[in-house]
């Protein structure tokens, strides 16, 4: 089946409606989303979004800390316009009809959490992201352009590749033309041609054993644009969130959110005293790269498998009052944290690298861009402060909105496109394999891969995934498509990125840390000069 749109929006987070919502005053808009479209990172959000409100903070303490986080590795042009865009993009999504909390003196809430010098994080109780996913669904709702196919699986862009053309004759960057996207209620492939795309997948949590991030996120976007030969950048900066529950039977894991911290709670290693002060003097509200190597020294240190989150010294009413799906969470498996400490142990959160774009969200490939989590903008740097993801989703996603309708309407649609061939048979009979192969690129990047690396961990890595991608390019060139199978291509190509992109840092940098190269690079030349 054939379809024509003037946007395709792969991804239904933040970053993918919020540039639905904006595309659709001017043209025909379809979101594809691989699961139903509540199903995102964003839906999981808990601290909220960091914006400059009130006096006494501002533009350039929020600017710096952004710097200071990322490790002299951010890109400074795109900090200071994101920065300087969050409030428009807060009263936009209080207009589309987000709920923050307010104080009793009717100002905004604000939060504080690790990295931030001041209280600048706007939020809903514990749940800011399913708030936000509940008011742009609503607004998506009303608007009869939007399209939104759900269960619909994008598999690949098509550029000239697909066509055959040479690349040269049209110009010498590749074009996007749209989608091939399976559509799982028939196990076809639709051809969606678009003017713009714009990939919106979120995040890479699942490639890893123990993660924050729902079952979604296996890197599908950053996959999907290298394999069309887009620039992907950064991938060797993950970020460990310092805090998920330590509640071993469950997965994805669940976060106990950083602005508990930025509330007065204090981290305890298993013995309850506290260590933070011991590598940094910022304590429990450290950096969240900073915390997590410390909390993954103390249980090296301790051989136990969690630390202690202790907010016992918060006013119990406050406590269950701002944090109510936290209190009763840990109530559902026993832990009354008006009373207890509650166990946690760092799982994998957020790329700060990707599709590498530019503040207009636009890739390498013309007519493509990205937005929110797949995407690099150089925002984040080595580290991305807390809670400035959903910023630069929201503030990327527009300016690519901006960007996207000046020039669609000259854009024709490449009708020589010819439709997926998918002539494999179906093989149920190998499920074992995928789902025993994606448990072994989990294990893989979480052993050599994980918080702390070494070159010879990074090599080993690397020789057993060469194992894996040949086992798996078997299957696919033989198998029709199922969403498993494309999903642990993508993660194969996804741990190939991070481990090649880690070889080639030769420093400790941020969320890159290797024991071969404890010092960064700059500050050893300049230590030399
Ligand atoms: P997502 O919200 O993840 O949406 C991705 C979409 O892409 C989904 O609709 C998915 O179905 C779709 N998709 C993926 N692959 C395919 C495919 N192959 N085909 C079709 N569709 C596909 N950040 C903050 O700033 N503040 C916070 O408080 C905060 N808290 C967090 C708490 C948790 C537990 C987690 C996991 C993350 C948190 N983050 C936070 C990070 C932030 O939530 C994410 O970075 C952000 O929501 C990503 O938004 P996105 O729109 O890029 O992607
Ligand atoms: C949290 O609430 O701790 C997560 C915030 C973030 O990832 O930005």
């Amino acid at each position: 089946m054939r379809k024509k749109v003037d946007f395709l929006v792969i991804g239904s987070g933040i970053a993918g409606l919020t540039f639905a919502l904006k595309v659709a005053k001017y043209g025909s808009v379809c979101v594809i989303s691989k699961v139903s479209q509540n199903e995102t990172n964003t839906r999981y959000a808990q601290g909220g979004i960091a914006a400059v409100l009130y006096q006494p903070d501002s533009y350039e303490k929020h600017i710096n800390d952004t710097i200071i986080a990322g490790d002299e590795l951010c890109n400074i042009d795109t900090v200071n316009f994101v920065v300087k865009e969050s409030k428009q993009l807060i009263n936009e999504l209080i207009e589309w009809g987000v709920n923050f909390d307010k104080t009793e003196t009717g100002e905004y809430d604000l939060g504080r959490e690790g990295g931030h010098s001041e209280y600048r994080i706007i939020h809903h109780k514990d749940n800011t992201g399913s708030e936000i996913m509940r008011a742009l669904i609503e607004s998506v709702k009303q608007n009869k352009n939007i399209e939104v196919l759900e269960n619909h699986f994008a598999v690949d862009i098509i550029t000239e590749h697909h066509v055959g053309i040479e690349v040269k004759r049209i110009s010498t960057n590749k074009t996007c033309f749209g989608a091939y996207i399976l559509d799982q209620s028939n196990n076809s492939i639709k051809t969606i041609l678009a003017k713009k795309t714009l990939i919106a997948t979120g995040g890479i949590g699942m490639i890893y054993s123990n993660t924050t991030n729902p079952v979604i996120a296996t890197g599908d976007g950053i996959s999907i644009a290298y394999r069309a030969k887009g620039q992907v950048e950064n991938m060797e900066f993950v970020q460990f969130h310092p805090t998920a529950l330590y509640n071993p039977k469950e997965t994805p894991s669940f976060l106990i959110t950083e602005a508990l911290r930025g509330h007065g709670a204090i981290l305890k290693d298993f013995y309850k005293n506290e260590f933070m002060q011991k590598y940094d003097k910022r304590g429990s509200l450290a950096p969240r790269d900073i915390v997590a190597r410390a909390i993954d020294n103390e249980m090296k240190i301790s051989g136990k498998d969690y630390v202690y989150i202790d907010c016992t010294n918060i006013d119990k009413e406050d406590l269950t009052n701002k944090f109510p799906n936290i209190y009763k969470k840990c109530l559902d498996i026993g832990i009354d944290i008006t009373k207890e400490m509650i166990p946690v142990v760092p799982a994998a959160h957020y790329l700060c690298g990707g599709i590498k774009v530019d503040k207009y969200g636009r890739s390498s490939i013309k007519n493509l861009y990205a937005s929110g989590e797949c995407a690099s903008t150089g925002m984040h740097g080595a580290n991305r402060l807390a809670s400035n993801s959903l910023l630069e989703a929201l503030v990327i996603s527009e300016t690519a909105a901006n960007d996207a309708v000046k020039t669609f309407q000259n854009v024709p649609f490449c009708e020589e496109i010819p439709d997926w061939n998918d002539e494999g048979t179906v093989l149920h009979e190998e499920m074992v394999l995928i789902t025993q192969s994606m448990k072994e690129v989990q294990s893989i990047m979480s052993n050599y891969v994980g918080i702390v690396r070494s070159d010879l961990r990074l090599k080993r890595a690397l020789d057993r995934l060469e194992i894996i991608y040949r086992e798996t390019e078997d299957i696919y060139q033989r198998s029709k498509l199922f969403p498993k199978l494309c999903e642990l291509r993508n993660a194969i190509n996804i741990g190939y990125l991070i481990i090649e992109m880690a070889m080639d840092r030769k420093e400790s940098r941020g969320l890159h840390y290797n024991i071969d190269y404890p010092f960064k690079l700059v500050k050893l030349i300049n230590t030399l000069k």
